[in-house]
């Protein structure tokens, strides 16, 4: 066969350009370790060689460690976690760095009706559901599968959630791509379908501290979020509907200020949370093409976080309940505000509340969103 051919064969077979002759390299991958049932969890490396360093097991789809540069170029882990599967099997409180189903939030009183019936979901949350009830999909074994490209390691989650499962109709079919890019960009991309009528609301639950994981509170971070409104909550942290503006208050980042600086202010809503745990209102919508919602930068490292969604809301969350009773990697006690995360997001309680964008999934829609982590630094 003449060489070009070759090529061009060999190019569409692997999806790369007339270069890509030759396969991408397998995902480096390793045991993470046995779970209660017997089954065995996989730990995999996607590494860009620029900079960027992720690890993920299938285990509820869990970033297990991030490595990205500061500014000196001394690679650092900067999102918050255990050294070993048993540490993400005993806790059941952080959900720390994994993916969230069927519904990441809360649902009030676990209830929600959807074609004249009422489902009821478990309320682990006072009397909320929380993030997918008792077993959501941070507590999954997902299917893995390599389907790195010649130019960005990738690997594919999938997982088959049985009708009536925690409580939720129709069997869902859901599909997560974790891909390092070359421009140090972790990409996530959530795609489902369902057999019945059903709500979804998927997330990546990291923590990130951009000192370092165990290096220090989050405070100084100085945090931009393009949202001029957010969804306010009671003291069970429910929406009560309205979309307020953030403007005058201590809710408001759409000028970059520090997380901590205005944290402790006498406010209610701060009250409610005991810190930052608000869904904000993204200003670009539900835009079809991955729209910056936040940014983030680390004075003392020197790290910059820039977070891109298709999702019309993102929820700031502070590190509130951690308390130092977590003993994390290397022995770290995570502290109150030891990490922030920001989870992209359908609004909360959104079955519950018909004027938010709808989070309803029917049979032949193709539910698909996408988050970027973009990670650079500054002087
Ligand atoms: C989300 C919630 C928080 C908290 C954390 C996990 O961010 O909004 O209230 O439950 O998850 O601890």
């Amino acid at each position: 066969m003449p060489h070009t051919l070759t090529a061009v064969l060999a190019a569409a077979l692997f999806g790369g350009s007339l270069m890509a002759i030759t396969p991408p390299p397998a995902l480096p991958h390793r045991d993470f370790g046995q779970l209660p049932d017997g089954r065995h969890a996989e730990l995999y490396t996607l590494d860009n060689h620029r900079g960027l360093r992720a690890e993920i097991t299938n285990y509820g789809g869990i970033v297990v460690s991030l490595q990205t540069p500061d500014r000196r170029g001394k690679s650092g882990d900067i999102v918050l976690g255990y050294d070993n599967l048993a540490g993400y099997v005993g806790d059941t409180k952080t959900y720390f760095g994994a993916l969230i189903g069927r519904y990441a939030n809360r649902i009030a009183h676990g209830r929600f009706s959807l074609d004249g019936h009422t489902y009821h979901l478990a309320a682990n949350n006072g009397a909320n559901s929380l993030h997918g009830g008792n077993v959501g999909f941070n507590r999954r074994l997902w299917t893995a599968r390599d389907v790195s490209t010649a130019a960005a390691p990738a690997l594919e989650l999938s997982y088959h959630s049985a009708d009536g499962e925690e409580g939720y109709p129709g069997a869902l079919s859901v599909r997560v791509v974790y891909t390092v890019t070359p421009d140090n960009t972790l990409r996530i991309e959530y795609a489902a379908t369902t057999d019945k009528d059903t709500v979804l609301n998927l997330t990546n639950h990291s923590y990130f501290n951009l000192n370092g994981e165990g290096a220090g509170d989050i405070l100084s971070t100085v945090l931009t979020l393009h949202a001029r409104r957010f969804t306010p909550v009671d003291a069970t942290l429910i929406p009560d509907g309205k979309l307020a503006p953030v403007a005058g208050t201590p809710l408001d980042f759409t000028q970059p200020t520090p997380i901590g600086a205005r944290i402790a202010q006498p406010d209610a809503q701060l009250k409610f949370a005991g810190g930052y745990d608000f869904n904000y209102v993204l200003d670009a919508g539900q835009p079809r093409q991955p729209a910056l919602a936040a940014e983030a930068y680390d004075p003392r490292s020197g790290r910059v976080m820039r977070v891109l969604t298709t999702q019309p809301g993102i929820q700031l969350y502070s590190g509130n309940f951690l308390d130092g009773s977590v003993i994390g990697k290397h022995g770290h006690h995570y502290g109150l505000h030891a990490g922030f995360a920001l989870e992209t997001q359908h609004f909360p309680d959104s079955p519950n509340q018909p004027r938010f964008p709808s989070t309803e999934l029917k049979p032949g829609q193709r539910f698909h969103s996408v988050t970027e982590y973009r990670f650079s630094t500054r002087n």
